[in-house]
């Protein structure tokens, strides 16, 4: 890859980026940040590469690659195993137009699919090296890793970093938990700190920046170019401008609730667009409250998540 490319995609560090999470920031989601937030990048969910299709990557899938209107950098993610199937769904992405790829090697249910995919992968680091270099081959655009730091060992990562800069992967987003930890524990972010002191690699912390003042605390970290943010903008999409204002003050209630309901209000039009039906859009939002924890609003998102209709739905929404 040519350096001076990675080199611009980090200019204006540091990059405040949306994770990619499955089933929940699809192209909707991921639309309605770009519009009033604004992230620096943005992430499509992990897209299992077929090892039994020659298709390797799924129309739906594809299509993902130019699903978005602006300037805002969307990364394609893969998850899968086999060195081919990996190596032909990178090239069937960039040929969609993909123009930034990923590698995920933090999901910690990689067993669930039908070979070691995801964290998994971290087990065998031989095997990982050259499945590594193969995939950087044919790779043209720029390709990242999203990592845990270990499997079972948060200390892994040390053994990983020369590997991922030896097979000329660009840049790096790390989970500082194990694999085997899940989501159990927290982000050990003193890790972070250790591994942004000697890694090679433009580094991006990710795991539990839930607010302001962990965020900031975060960007002092020597040689960091960056945050990913999860579950943390899902409840609260707005922590990227107030991380951009080191603003740490809470929002006033009022101003909270107007946010959510004009962020789940946004969202309910293109949810009934992309889930083709009532109840899917309906089942959808559910599951983006369940990453809401506010505890003044709890009583009506707990209707809410009770509501058999998207009218009533709307009605309770209009009480937050
Ligand atoms: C429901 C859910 C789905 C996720 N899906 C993905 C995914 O598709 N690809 C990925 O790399 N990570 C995925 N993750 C992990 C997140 O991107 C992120 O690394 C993790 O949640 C830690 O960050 P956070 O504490 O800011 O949420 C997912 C996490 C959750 C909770």
């Amino acid at each position: 890859m040519n350096p001076n490319v990675v080199n611009s995609l980090f200019e204006n560090k540091p990059l405040l980026m949306l994770a990619p999470m499955q089933g929940l920031t699809t192209r909707v989601l991921r639309q309605w940040f770009i519009d009033p937030v604004e992230p620096d990048m943005v992430f499509t969910e992990f897209m299992r590469v077929q090892t039994r299709s020659r298709k390797r990557v799924t129309r739906s899938d594809l299509s993902e690659v130019n699903s978005h209107r602006g300037e805002i950098p969307l990364v394609a993610q893969m998850i899968g195993h086999g060195e081919g199937p990996l190596c032909e769904a990178a090239e069937g992405l960039q040929l969609a137009g993909a123009q930034h790829l990923n590698l995920n090697l933090g999901c910690p249910y990689g067993r669930m699919l039908s070979g070691a995919t995801g964290g998994e992968l971290l087990r065998e680091p031989l095997k990982l090296a050259a499945l590594l270099g193969k995939l950087r081959a044919r790779i043209k655009v720029d390709f990242s890793i999203k990592c845990r730091a270990g499997y079972e060992d948060p200390r892994q990562i040390f053994e990983l970093l020369p590997v991922f800069a030896d097979c000329g992967v660009d840049w790096l987003i790390l989970h500082p938990r194990t694999v085997e930890q899940r989501y159990g524990g927290e982000a050990d972010h003193r890790l972070t700190a250790e591994v942004a002191a000697i890694c090679p690699l433009p580094l991006i912390a990710n795991g539990d920046i839930n607010d302001v003042a962990t965020g900031l605390e975060l960007l002092k970290i020597p040689g960091l170019s960056g945050l990913m943010l999860g579950r943390g903008a899902l409840a609260d999409p707005f922590l990227f401008e107030r991380l951009r204002k080191r603003q740490i003050e809470p929002v006033p209630q009022v101003e909270r609730s107007e946010q959510l309901r004009d962020y789940i209000g946004d969202l309910l039009p293109g949810y009934l667009e992309q889930f083709c039906g009532e109840r899917q859009a309906l089942m959808k939002l559910k599951d983006l409250l369940n990453f809401i924890p506010d505890s003044e609003s709890q009583r009506i998102l707990g209707k809410m998540k009770r509501a058999q209709s998207l009218e009533k739905f709307s009605k309770l929404l209009q009480e937050l």
